[in-house]
């Protein structure tokens, strides 16, 4: 089938590549010259596994770049949006770009399209693309819009769309619903993952993804519920790891005990310094203020990100009292990215962990494996930027561990405290056994779990220093 994807961010660009694998011709719209030009020169412009393979398999065959949008949606039958939706000041989602490209493509619908939205919008959006499409001059009856909400993670985004829990499609008729499930069949049939060229079929994927048919309206809650949901498990948790702090418990023992009742899961249960990133705080600030507008206070909502914003608060005060004063202090930091496997730090943690430490007046060297660079562009000469972990923490007085990159799990510990100024860690993603830190000669503090240090220190320091709520 001819497919149009009109923006090429995070979710554009993956869907455009995967639909080319799936065997559609895909041409991927944008207006930004310099990304375009980047594109059909080979380049990658995020870091995402598998996706430079795809790009170099089907570019210039089945995958094309292009800023002619019209053009391209008279040549296909699917036209996919994925324009951002960025955060207003007041917490909604600013549409404006979704509406220009409604705008624009009214234009070039002559036979029969689909028009599906697959950024992430609040409900009702739907309505609106079809009347800006029909009052900028298209016939009613002349296309559809769909609902096909994302539910890709970054790190892992292309896996996640070709081996898919579920595929969630909102249609109003059979007509588009047809096409929505032709597009998917490759997936839902299985033929996909049959292929000796497909991507490796990761050990969590579904036998084969249902392919869920609902209204466009329950489509688009889907996703915005969906991202709320796994942001309350994160708070949640986050919570109970306080909890776990004040009482001595472990909140490890707790995860386990309560992420093996199938109901509750273990994904998603995993303690730290909250989560970031590109997409749950903005779609909590949307579903929050698209409940208020439709009357309903969605006050969970606020203490969801209410918690997630403690977290960070809590860390820095464990930061205080495992070092006192923090001016002048030297710190060594891992992890800039908001999670492991991606090279984005909108609304990293970690960043926002560092300008507030830098604030406090401590000198920081940093290292990631991938977001270095983006990182550099927001913290500028405020930090060092070192070439690997080890150098991070030499002549440092503590360490801190911020994002969960699967490298941070084996490092070579004995080193790492003879790099160390002093051998204190500070773990908000809970990376090491607190008992194993201690054995290693560390001062170990982590996330709702009892600070650790070796037995000579243990016996030496008042029950007060430890505590850190
Ligand atoms: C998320 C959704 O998972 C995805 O379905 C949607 O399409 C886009 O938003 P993403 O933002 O890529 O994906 O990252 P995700 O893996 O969900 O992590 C989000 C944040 O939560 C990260 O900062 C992560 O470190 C944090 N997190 C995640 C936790 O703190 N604990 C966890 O147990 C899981």
């Amino acid at each position: 089938m001819r497919v149009t994807v009109v923006g090429s961010g995070y979710v554009g660009l993956v869907t455009g590549a995967c639909f080319a694998e799936l065997g559609h011709y895909v041409v991927v719209v944008d207006n930004d010259q310099s990304k375009l030009s980047a594109l059909r020169e080979g380049e990658c412009p995020i870091h995402e596994q598998f996706l430079p393979e795809l790009l170099r398999r089907h570019h210039g065959d089945r995958l094309m770049f292009s800023d002619d949008l019209q053009k391209s949606v008279r040549e296909s039958v699917a036209v996919f949006i994925a324009v951002g939706t960025p955060s207003a000041d007041n917490g909604e989602a600013d549409l404006s770009y979704i509406e220009s490209v409604a705008r624009e493509i009214s234009g070039a619908i002559s036979d029969y399209k689909v028009v599906v939205e697959k950024s992430t919008v609040p409900v009702y959006t739907s309505e609106w693309i079809r009347k800006i499409i029909v009052r900028n001059g298209a016939n009613p009856s002349s296309f559809d819009i769909a609902s096909n909400p994302e539910f890709l993670r970054e790190g892992s985004a292309v896996t996640d769309f070709l081996f898919p829990d579920r595929i969630v499609v909102g249609v109003e008729n059979d007509r588009s619903a047809t096409i929505l499930r032709e597009l998917y069949e490759p997936l839902t049939s299985g033929l996909y993952s049959r292929q000796p060229y497909s991507v490796p079929i990761p050990t969590t994927a579904h036998a084969l993804p249902r392919l869920i048919l609902t209204s466009t309206k329950s489509a688009e809650l889907i996703k915005h519920a969906s991202n709320a949901f796994l942001a309350t498990k994160i708070s949640f948790i986050n919570a109970v790891a306080t909890v776990c702090e004040s009482v001595g418990a472990d909140v490890q023992q707790v995860c386990d005990g309560l992420g093996t009742d199938s109901r509750i899961g273990p994904r998603f249960l995993n303690p730290g310094v909250g989560y970031g990133g590109s997409c749950f705080p903005k779609d909590l600030s949307a579903f929050r203020a698209v409940a208020r507008e439709h009357g309903y206070e969605f006050r969970l909502l606020d203490e969801v990100m209410r918690i997630n914003e403690d977290q960070r608060r809590r860390f820095l005060k464990k930061v205080r009292s495992a070092l006192w004063t923090l001016r002048g202090k030297h710190l060594g930091v891992l992890g800039l990215a908001f999670k492991g496997g991606t090279d984005d730090i909108r609304e990293s943690p970690a960043i926002l962990i560092i300008r507030a430490l830098l604030q406090e007046g401590c000198a920081i060297t940093a290292y990631d494996p991938a977001a270095t660079e983006r990182a550099r562009e927001v913290l500028h000469s405020n930090v060092t930027f070192s070439a690997n972990a080890y150098e991070a923490a030499a002549d440092a007085d503590a360490l801190l561990l911020l994002t969960d990159w699967e490298e941070f799990e084996s490092l070579d510990l004995p080193r790492l405290a003879r790099e160390l100024k002093y051998p204190i860690v500070i773990d908000g993603r809970n990376l090491y056994d607190p008992q194993r830190m201690a054995d290693q000669g560390f001062t170990y503090y982590s996330v709702g779990r009892a600070p650790t240090m070796p037995d000579h220190l243990a016996s030496s320091v008042p029950k007060e220093y430890l505590e850190t709520r």
